[in-house]
């Protein structure tokens, strides 16, 4: 039904810079954003607020099936909502975190939430930012790539952005949790963080910012006919 709007997915590890990527790119094209990832942090939220333990699988899924997530525009981008209420902060702290990658390996969670995101497929088109938004959200995207950086340098990366909203951190230990995160997301057998094999890999390790969002909408023009200005 809405097949026919395009669609840029953005895939990759934790602390590769995703987020800020999709935001600029979509900025620039004028299309929505899915963070899919506050997808599976807004189910841990919620499990975690109701007291339920990673080991409490029926519940979980049961859970995630009456999600009730929206999201609208904010002041930062786009304002996640639980129930109504904002809880963008409470999505990134490590409790979350590391029960969204534990909630993220159950296959009836993740078929749960596919209809939410394929829901946010509306014109004028959609930047997808995940780990199987190419390989198995939409698989017929026109464009894909899939960002990848040593642990090394997106565990810095996480650290600064960390430490920036003065949040106290170690950054051996956000190394070592990147590492065992990283692990079980590309171990894990429902849909690990791998590349489509149509997907451009891009690695960031030594790139600015500019240059891969430079990168990608040059791949998405010479791949989408877009609506020039006069249009
Ligand atoms: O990108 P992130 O760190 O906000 O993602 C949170 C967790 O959700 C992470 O453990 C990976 C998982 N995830 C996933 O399995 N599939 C996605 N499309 C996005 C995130």
């Amino acid at each position: 039904m809405n097949g026919d709007v395009p669609v840029l997915t953005i895939d990759g590890p934790s602390g590769v810079g995703k987020g800020a990527v999709s935001a600029r790119v979509a900025a620039e094209l004028g299309w929505q954003v899915l963070d899919s990832g506050a997808v599976y942090r807004a189910v841990a939220l919620a499990a975690l607020e109701q007291g339920l333990g990673e080991d409490q699988r029926d519940a979980l899924i049961a859970l995630s099936r009456r999600l009730p997530l929206s999201f609208r525009p904010g002041d930062d981008g786009i304002d996640v909502l639980l129930d109504g209420r904002p809880v963008g902060p409470q999505l990134r702290t490590e409790p979350v975190s590391a029960m969204a990658s534990k909630v993220a390996a159950i296959p009836e969670i993740r078929a749960a939430l596919l209809a939410l995101q394929r829901d946010c497929r509306r014109p004028p088109g959609l930047v997808a930012d995940g780990r199987d938004m190419g390989t198995v959200v939409f698989p017929d995207a026109p464009v894909k790539v899939f960002l990848d950086a040593s642990v090394d340098e997106r565990a810095k990366r996480r650290y600064k952005q960390l430490k920036e909203k003065g949040e106290p951190v170690i950054l051996a230990r956000l190394f070592r949790d990147m590492q065992e995160r990283d692990r079980r997301d590309r171990e894990r057998a429902i849909a690990p963080t791998v590349p489509a094999e149509d997907a451009e890999v891009i690695d960031t390790t030594h790139l600015a910012l500019d240059k891969v969002v430079a990168s990608i909408l040059e791949r998405v023009r010479s791949r989408i006919r877009l609506p020039s200005r006069e249009d």
